[in-house]
């Protein structure tokens, strides 16, 4: 990897920091509170990244009792928010991130589903205030062949599609050549407004300042819920944007730091054997190495 191609390390913390300084987060993951099949592993799993991405507080929103309890007992340190499924599902989200308003960034998607309710729940978080906001796996398939839809009226946006997410999105193949991927990626990002991450081996970033493609990583992560891990990562990182820490910054850090922590854990575990789980465990040893 050449220097060039390392992302710019986060912000320190103050000594004198509190909760509030590291930025809190909210997450929505694991049901769409429709009485589809609840995935509590994807918001268990993004809310644990959120926490190891140094957010001061992860809010996650549940729509879903059984979700609510794999969070309370995987991440005591989290703060899930039981909200009642079925009719009036939307206002009740809405009215939960009216309440924090001040969260510094907010995802939508992993594990929400199929179902006609989950545009609509995406739809509260794109005008659900101002911070940075990540959309990613089934937040993005309800805007399959849509994509100019999830542009929000203000407030940064970061997509996170895998290819099979952003050939639903472009409603077109995604081909696997590098210069297939980048292409697809411009096209999210300039359809959506958006920082586009297009996932998969070397990672393509789109956003303003160009296109970056992620060095670190291996085959491991073709693994189910290290998406989900990215998801929650991003947005701690996100809610670290100041000043000298831009969105892009946020967002190429999360994706060369995801990558890293499983090269690390690879080491232990093998690239067979590695489990979303072991990248969450070694994303503290990942960020040391980007500070
Ligand atoms: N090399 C490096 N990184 C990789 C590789 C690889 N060969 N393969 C995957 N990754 C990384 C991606 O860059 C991304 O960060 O692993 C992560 C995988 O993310 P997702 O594809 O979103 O996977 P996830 O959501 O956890 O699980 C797959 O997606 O299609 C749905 O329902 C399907 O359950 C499935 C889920
Ligand atoms: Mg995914």
């Amino acid at each position: 990897m050449s220097d060039s191609d390392r992302p710019r390390p986060l912000p320190s913390l103050a000594v004198a920091s509190h909760k509030g300084d590291a930025g809190r987060v909210t997450l929505l993951a694991g049901s769409a509170g429709d009485g589809g099949r609840a995935m509590p592993g994807s918001a268990v799993l993004a809310t644990r990244a959120a926490l190891r991405g140094g957010a001061g507080l992860v809010s996650t929103i549940t729509l879903d009792d059984r979700v609510w309890a794999a969070i309370a007992a995987a991440a005591p340190e989290a703060l899930p928010v039981d909200v009642e499924g079925g009719a009036g599902t939307v206002e009740r989200v809405a009215y939960e991130l009216e309440r924090r308003a001040d969260d510094r960034a907010r995802a939508v998607g992993p594990g929400l589903g199929r179902g006609q309710v989950v545009r609509p729940l995406v739809e509260a978080f794109l005008h659900g205030g101002d911070g940075p906001l990540v959309v990613d796996a089934d937040g993005l398939n309800a805007f399959a062949g849509r994509p100019q839809d999830l542009r929000r009226g203000r407030g940064a946006l970061v997509i996170t599609p895998h290819p099979g997410e952003a050939a639903r999105l472009l409603d077109a193949r995604v081909g696997d050549s590098e210069d297939a991927r980048i292409d697809a990626a411009r096209r999210l990002a300039d359809s959506t407004c958006s920082v586009c991450v297009l996932k998969g081996h070397r990672t393509v970033v789109v956003d303003g300042d160009g296109v970056w493609i992620n060095s670190t990583g291996n085959p491991g992560l073709a693994s189910g819920g290290t998406g989900d891990v990215l998801t929650g990562l991003l947005t701690a990182f996100l809610a670290q944007v100041g000043e000298a820490f831009s969105v892009g910054d946020a967002v190429r850090a999360a994706v060369w730091v995801h990558g890293r922590a499983a090269d690390l854990a690879v080491e232990s575990t093998g690239v067979r054997a590695l489990l979303a789980s072991d990248v969450v465990d070694r994303l503290g040893a990942a960020e040391r190495e980007l500070d």
